[in-house]
């Protein structure tokens, strides 16, 4: 049987990478396009046939190889990852996330307008987030038709790029499926991120440092309960529709952090130092994200892994996988970043 293909952007990032291991898991040939900024990571395709993929460096503000992907490959479907992802970095720098985040999905936007006449299949799964919603209060959770209220340059540039999809599935009739996923963890994550950035202090016996109080609240997703939501809205999902994805597990950054450091020594080195330090809080931190995921759960997805089982594997897959430690920028992620005002 012939290969379906399908474009990921981003495909050399975090969740990208996990998606695209997925998707040829299921026979997929997947075109990957990626601009290959300092949270890519070329190792993150270590280990896939070259017959299974194809990778193509760029921009998706690149009208002309959007165009040529799409005519040249024929793809059934397009995941939108490709994103500026880290709020801090959105706070000093916000205009390459309005570029990537939003300019860029316009781009997009407009060639899957052109395409569409001559692919009536196609369909476009944007990737977003829970941060649109902005910050929610206890006992609340989000619905996919809740207003958005996003609250630093990044989630904001993400609402912008979500409206604009909308807008095009409303005007333009185009195939679009928005998912708003809430904070993702597993293998390959560049290690600003919280939880990569956690393990791998604990590994060097440092310190833990965390925003504020650390009484922020968010909701943790294994990666590869995320990647298979994805195929699943993808699959079964309703064209002009919104999907959140979320796993339930809502807690706060101490308690994170706790559940890092008792993990570590228990069953890695007992004799661990690392504590928690407080540091500094981020301008406009928002201290509570939740999502109601009922809507998905309709069409037959739950997560599998539990945090504890999630945080554990993941820990497991940093000790093992130094050299991809050893390949990142260190510089790009030890200083202190969104502290501007
Ligand atoms: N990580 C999370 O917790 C989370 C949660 C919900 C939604 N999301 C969304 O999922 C997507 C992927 O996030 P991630 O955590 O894997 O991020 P990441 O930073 O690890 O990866 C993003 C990738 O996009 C590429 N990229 C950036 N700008 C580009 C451009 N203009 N053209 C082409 N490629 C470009 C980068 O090189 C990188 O490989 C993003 O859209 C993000 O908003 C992430």
């Amino acid at each position: 049987m012939k290969r379906k293909t399908v474009l990921v952007t981003g495909g050399l990032g975090f969740i990208g990478s996990n998606l695209v291991l997925h998707l040829i898991k299921l026979n997929y040939f997947v075109i990957i396009l990626d601009k290959k900024t300092y949270s890519s990571n070329l190792m993150n395709l270590k280990n896939i046939k070259r017959n299974q993929f194809k990778l193509i460096i760029s921009d998706i503000n690149n009208k002309l190889e959007i165009s040529k992907i799409f005519k040249k490959y024929n793809p059934i479907g397009i995941f939108n990852l490709a994103a500026e992802t880290h709020v801090d970095r959105s706070i000093d720098n916000p205009e390459i996330f309005v570029k990537s985040n939003v300019n860029g999905v316009l781009v997009l936007l407009e060639q899957l307008k052109k395409y569409k006449k001559r692919n009536h299949n196609i369909k476009l799964l944007h990737i977003s987030t829970d941060e649109v919603y902005g910050d929610i209060p206890k006992r609340k959770t989000s619905l996919e038709t809740d207003p958005y209220r996003p609250s630093s340059p990044y989630a904001a540039s993400k609402a912008s790029a979500d409206h604009l999809i909308r807008s095009y599935y409303r005007t333009f009739k185009l195939p679009i499926i928005i998912t708003n996923c809430c904070n993702n963890y597993g293998p390959k994550q560049f290690p600003e991120k919280l939880i990569p950035k956690l393990i791998l202090n604990l590994i060097q016996n440092k310190k833990l440092p965390i925003y504020g109080k650390g009484i922020n609240e968010r909701e943790w997703i294994h990666v590869d309960d995320h990647c298979k939501a994805l195929i699943k809205i993808f699959k079964k999902g309703k064209i002009g529709e919104s999907y959140n994805i979320g796993s339930g597990d809502i807690v706060s950054n101490n308690i994170i952090s706790k559940k890092l450091i008792e993990l570590f020594k228990t069953k890695i080195n007992k004799d661990c130092k690392s504590r928690i330090v407080f540091v500094k809080d981020r301008p406009g931190h928002d201290l509570r994200y939740a999502l109601n995921s009922n809507k998905i759960k309709k069409l037959g997805w739950k997560k599998k892994l539990n945090l504890n089982k999630g945080l554990f594997l993941t820990m497991k897959w940093y000790l093992e996988n130094t050299q991809w430690i050893q390949k990142i920028n260190k510089k790009k992620y030890s200083n202190r970043l969104g502290l501007k005002l």
